[in-house]
């Protein structure tokens, strides 16, 4: 018997704030020693020349769920987990989404006994509120926040999910009084329908026009509204999926006047542009989610965005819908850009993508890299210093990256249960190798070492709602015109 369950010898450790040289001893799930010498262990994995990082966190992934329109997602917790976990994910957070007329306690539930029995990496939900009625938000929602379910998106666009501004009020003075965060879905609504119609009606229906229909203004208009609705109740708000340069700013402005507004971009806006929406044929299909990708110009401001203190968090938005029947042709086989399913996968690339086009060119530093791709998500949600970091008591989620490893990504090397992938001949430099999970290998030699079913649900504490989160002490603005009282 060693002192350690597990050592990872001679590796390069970085996390969010620091670069070192140091091996990680792991006991009984967690960090217990970062040094050198530190004595025998059970196993040893030799790092050298690798990176050592915190494993990733998916914040944003739509896994086993049914879209607005009920459509089931390709990926179930199996094989959106395990397809995580290849692309160097320890923990992700999909939606226990709820449907207009749904209990959110059976929607809870329902995914609990989804995720449950399959996932093979830890794992929390975010709730989706689609219908925020009296009960849900004087009963249900407040139980559930108590319980750890502390963030949870809203729309602002898709007709059987959306909510208007009176709710969206409703949601937010409630998430301020409970301590929760309010993810936005920021688009509006009858911009896209109005343009929408106009297309349609003089015969626009090919997939490069759902780009045309999702016009940047309105997702700009959207998001400066959600903020001053944020503003007006002195909550903190994430705004999600952003693709334009003017939402960026617009959550750069209310960030510099210290308001707590947060933001998340995607790889969709990095790496594809409106232009993929034109290809042949259907192909486009494949391309089409919403925000969609914009164009060239709008990737810089993206890419600004992941530097400057626009984005804290750079999540997938996984919402694997296959180029069938069953997914982006599910009404029909030659639909309008308007009944085309909306999402792309991207769960197993996210953090090859941004490492390769971010830190190996220079972008980013991988510090940077670390807390965009885990440690803020972490703090955010709720999950810090549990997950996102490697520190002595941390859960022992690391991801072995070699820096090196080329590879061409391409559909068979991926594990999801899509039938594309939207980077598919796109060259990337960095690789995770080896996937530990609370001490234990979920991947290693290309290989799943762990069984389904072992991840575990995350329980997250309510945060206290007089600040931003968990160690961030930061008082809200009360910048409102009633104070919280009225909230
Ligand atoms: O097109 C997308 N993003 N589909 C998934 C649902 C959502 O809005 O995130
Ligand atoms: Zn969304
Ligand atoms: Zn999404």
């Amino acid at each position: 018997m060693g002192n350690f369950d597990l050592i990872i010898k001679g590796g390069t450790v970085a996390t969010a704030a620091d670069t070192f040289r140091s091996d990680v001893g792991i006991r009984d799930g967690r960090v217990v020693a970062l040094g050198h010498d530190l004595g025998s262990a059970d196993r040893e994995i030799d790092a050298g020349g690798m990176l050592v990082l915190p494993g990733g966190i998916d914040a944003h992934c739509h896994i086993e769920q049914e879209s607005s329109t009920m459509l089931m997602t390709a990926d179930d917790y199996y094989s959106g987990s395990v397809s995580a976990a290849f692309g160097g994910n320890t923990t992700f957070i999909p939606f226990a989404a709820q449907h207009r007329g749904q209990n959110l306690r059976d929607v809870v539930q329902i995914t609990h006994d989804r995720a449950g029995p399959k996932s093979v990496i830890d794992y929390a939900f975010h709730l989706i509120i689609s219908d925020p009625t009296e009960n849900v938000l004087g009963q249900e929602l407040p139980a559930l926040i108590m319980e750890g379910y502390t963030s949870f998106k809203v729309y602002m666009t898709y007709e059987m999910l959306k909510i208007d501004d009176r709710q969206m009020l409703d949601v937010l003075s409630l998430a301020r009084r409970h301590g929760a965060m309010t993810m936005v879905h920021a688009e509006n609504n009858d911009v896209i329908n109005w343009l929408s119609e106009r297309l349609l009606t003089r015969g626009y229906v090919a997939p490069k026009y759902h780009a045309v229909s999702h016009n940047p203004i309105a997702e700009s208009e959207a998001s400066r509204r959600a903020i001053d609705l944020a503003r007006l109740a002195d909550a903190k708000m994430l705004i999600v999926h952003v693709s334009t340069p003017e939402a960026a700013q617009a959550i750069l402005n209310a960030r510099n006047q210290g308001l707590p507004i947060y933001g998340e971009t995607c790889p969709q806006y990095l790496f594809l542009t409106a232009e993929d929406l034109d290809r042949d044929g259907m192909e486009g299909a494949k391309f089409c989610c919403s925000p969609p990708p914009r164009d060239k110009a709008g990737q810089e401001a993206i890419w600004l965005g992941l530097t400057n203190g626009t984005f804290q968090v750079f999540s997938s938005d996984h919402a694997p819908y296959r180029f069938d029947d069953t997914g982006k042709f599910s009404a029909g086989p030659n639909p309008t850009f308007k009944k085309i399913a909306n999402g792309v996968p991207g769960i197993e690339t996210r953090m090859p993508l941004l490492f390769s086009e971010g830190v190996g060119k220079g972008r980013l530093s991988l510090n940077q890299f670390v807390a965009l791709t885990s440690t803020n998500a972490a703090k955010i949600y709720g999950l810090h210093p549990r997950k996102g970091t490697i520190a002595v008591g941390s859960d022992a989620d690391i991801t072995i990256w070699d820096p090196n490893w080329k590879r061409t990504i391409t559909r068979s090397i991926l594990h999801d249960n899509m039938d594309y992938t939207p980077y598919e001949g796109m060259e990337v430099t960095g690789w995770p190798k080896t996937v530990i999970s609370r001490g234990r290998i979920v991947v290693e030699d290309e290989t799943l070492r762990v069984e389904r079913g072992s991840g575990q649900f995350l329980e997250r504490q309510p945060m206290d709602p007089k600040t931003e989160g968990p160690g961030d002490k930061a008082p809200l603005s009360s910048s409102n015109t009633f104070g919280a009282d009225l909230m």
